[in-house]
């Protein structure tokens, strides 16, 4: 099995400036947007995790990685949360449904990919879209719920909890991680992409937002939305910009 040095592709005496440097790399390559896959995108988030904790001899817990791609053992995206965030929230199991209540902290964001209102014949506007989305046996990527208890933005909480939502430059300029408020607030604290009106109809950028209530519905994926898809970035685009500068 690879260290989690080479899984970042760098010696095992790398100083902290080249391990964060090859993390920023290895990460955008591994993203499923970029040619990559889940489980890759998992293993380089894993590596990395493993060397700043000090922990870069131990085995990779690729076990996430695995269960991010096996739709039968974390059904609507529970587990991964579940275990990825060691919070409340999202357990199948009626029998811990006390625990986790006392568990309960933090934010709660209930998801749905925009990507299958289509094949369903739902639309953004349905009131009852997340009723059904909870019916219909969905993959656990494209519906369940993060829950995670610090103030992260949701891109970073989704990602943490082995889901690689849609980003090209992860700071706002762009359009390519927006997503849907169907229900809740969420705070983004500067907005130099989406209109007033896109703002007015819930979009929100989600690797700058972070949410205000405990509990929040939202639709990710929109990129395609009338609208934004001229605002998206090409990833290896901006990479070559800021590359440049
Ligand atoms: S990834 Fe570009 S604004 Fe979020």
């Amino acid at each position: 099995m690879d260290s989690p040095f080479e899984i970042l592709g760098i010696e095992s005496d790398a100083d902290d400036d080249e391990v964060v440097r090859a993390y920023r790399k290895r990460v955008k390559e591994a993203h499923p947007d970029q040619g990559g896959s889940t489980r890759e995108f998992l293993l380089v988030q894993t590596a990395y995790e493993k060397i700043q904790d000090g922990h870069a001899d131990e085995p990779l817990e690729i076990e996430r990685a695995d269960r991010a791609n096996d739709d039968t053992a974390s059904r609507n995206g529970h587990d991964p949360a579940h275990e990825a965030t060691n919070g409340a929230g999202g357990a199948d199991d009626a029998d811990h449904e006390d625990e986790d209540d006392e568990q309960e902290e933090g934010y709660r964001v209930e998801y749905l990919n925009y990507e299958t209102l289509a094949d369903h014949g739902w639309d953004l506007g349905d009131d009852d879209l997340f009723e059904k989305a909870a019916d219909a046996n969905l993959d656990p990527e494209d519906y369940g719920q993060l829950s995670f208890t610090s103030d992260k933005n949701l891109l970073a909480a989704a990602e943490k909890c082995g889901y690689p939502w849609p980003y090209a430059c992860r700071g706002g300029a762009c359009a390519n991680c927006a997503i849907a408020v169907v229900e809740g607030e969420v705070e983004m604290p500067s907005n130099h992409i989406l209109s007033q009106e896109m703002v007015d109809r819930g979009l929100r950028l989600s690797c700058i937002s972070v949410p205000k209530t405990d509990e929040l519905k939202i639709i990710y994926n929109v990129k395609s939305l009338p609208g934004l898809e001229e605002l998206r970035l090409p990833a290896q685009q901006f990479d070559k910009a800021r590359s440049n500068d």
